[in-house]
């Protein structure tokens, strides 16, 4: 067999140590399908005295893992330490620069700074690969770029993050609030201490930045996501969801429209029948519809060691194989300059709860203010009487332009009757 493919590892913790585990575990069949073996021979890592429950031994340490880049006994490096800039980004620009293929689970690198990276790697001619970046074990890279690339694609929809949807699932299940509900994640693992990245929805953003641009073959564009998180999600809207017969999820979803594309992640209301609806847990789910192919979707687990190892290690199975694809999957000059469009020209259906004060004319005023802004009711539920105390209502609309809810939602809010802000949840077909 020809020499092993000699890979540095910089970053040794979930992900890293999953690499690690999984080509000496599965050493056979991956360098049968590599066609050669797939050796780790240095790392990277910033405690080398940290126990990882790995073995190390006759592994190279490097302290500055950005000097991996530069070292003439490595082939491939994989980066697996994470941030979209510091010594992630380093690494990975010295690497392309240097000639050396990268292999990155790095969704904030990408989504950041994708459009120079792949400018850099298309110059030195050298492979950035990413599976892992997006939805973990699901192979949803290659479905865009490979498996689907003689589609036009017009919309790709998903489930991009575990801990949201394990919340929202137990949240349901439990008819508990999001606080408690995260606290538990915090303790059981399934949440960061510091959970703002995955609950306000920016890691989902990343992923769906980088799906659009695949499916709609244009620069990656993470600004132009519309972002919104499940912090205000309450255990009275999932009840109202499921009585109404939809389940609440975080949605990623990029659209081509007539204007341009739409990019947007927010709680979304799905119908129950519909296969997203059924994705619970730390599940992730993509579902892509393109001309020719019609409606696919994927589902699996999108993160853990494992589910990432083996998209990066696929990754590395094809570096090995000599399989290049452009990292946006057509060269930077062949890349769409197709608009991306705001967030208030979306239309659709919403949910909207009020809490108000049960007493004669309130609902009037509520109706007023919508029918003034041209929104047009399709149902109405209220709960529970309790004259002079505050009651839910609930509103769903029918379709309805973004801005014209926007500007009702102001003006139901300054109602007098109305307690507190309205929850606003938008509903997709799915
Ligand atoms: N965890 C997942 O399930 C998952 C799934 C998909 C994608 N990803 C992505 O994969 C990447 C890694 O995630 P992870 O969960 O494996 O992170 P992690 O467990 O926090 O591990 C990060 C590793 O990077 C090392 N590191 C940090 N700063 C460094 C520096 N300056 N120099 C050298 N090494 C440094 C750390 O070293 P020490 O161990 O010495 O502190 C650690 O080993 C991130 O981009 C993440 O978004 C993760």
């Amino acid at each position: 067999m020809t020499r092993p493919l000699s890979v540095a590892l910089a970053g040794l913790g979930t992900v890293g140590g999953g690499v690690l585990d999984m080509l000496q575990k599965n050493a056979d069949i991956v360098a049968a399908r590599a066609g050669r073996p797939i050796a780790i021979t240095a790392v990277s890592a910033r405690d080398r005295n940290r126990d990882r429950g790995l073995s190390l031994d006759g592994l190279r340490w490097f302290d500055d893992p950005v000097a991996l880049a530069h070292d003439p006994a490595i082939d491939v490096i994989v980066e697996v330490i994470g941030g979209s800039d510091g010594p992630a980004r380093r690494l990975v620009e010295a690497a392309l620069a240097a000639g050396k293929p990268v292999v990155t689970a790095n969704k904030a690198l990408l989504a950041v700074h994708g459009a120079e990276l792949a400018a850099l790697s298309e110059k030195h001619n050298v492979t950035l690969a990413f599976e892992a970046a997006v939805a973990g074990g699901i192979p949803v890279i290659k479905a865009l770029r490979e498996g689907l690339a003689g589609n036009r694609i017009s919309r790709v929809a998903g489930i991009l993050n575990g801990t949201c949807n394990y919340i929202l699932t137990v949240m349901r299940e439990r008819g508990r609030e999001f606080a408690d509900v995260l606290a538990d994640a915090q303790k059981l693992g399934y949440a960061e201490a510091d959970p703002a990245f995955d609950i306000d929805g920016i890691d989902a953003a990343h992923k769906l930045a980088i799906l659009a641009a695949l499916a709609f073959g244009r620069p990656v564009a993470f600004d132009a996501v519309h972002v919104e998180g499940i912090r205000h999600i309450s255990a009275v809207d999932i009840a109202f969801a499921t009585e109404l017969g939809y389940r609440i999820k975080l949605l990623g979803i990029a659209r081509q429209t007539e204007a341009g594309i739409a990019a947007r992640v927010h709680p979304c209301m799905v119908p129950q029948a519909s296969p997203i609806a059924r994705v619970d847990g730390v599940f992730n789910a993509v579902v892509a519809e393109g001309d020719f192919v019609g409606r696919v979707m994927l589902e699996g687990r999108g993160a853990g060691a494992g589910p990432t190892a083996s998209a990066v290690v696929a990754d590395l199975i094809d570096i090995a194989r000599g399989r290049a694809t452009p990292v946006w999957g057509a060269g930077s000059g062949a890349l769409s300059s197709v608009p991306s469009v705001g967030m208030e020209a979306h239309l659709g259906a919403y949910y909207l709860r009020l809490m108000v004060v049960d007493r004669p004319g309130v609902i009037a005023d509520v109706t007023a203010a919508l029918r003034d802004e041209g929104v047009s009711m399709g149902s109405m539920l209220q709960r529970g009487r309790s004259p002079g105390e505050a009651v839910p209502v609930v509103i769903v609309t029918h379709e309805t332009r973004e801005s014209a809810m926007r500007r009702a939602i102001a003006r139901i809010t300054e109602l007098e009757t109305v307690l507190e802000t309205p929850a606003m949840i938008r509903i997709e077909a799915a």
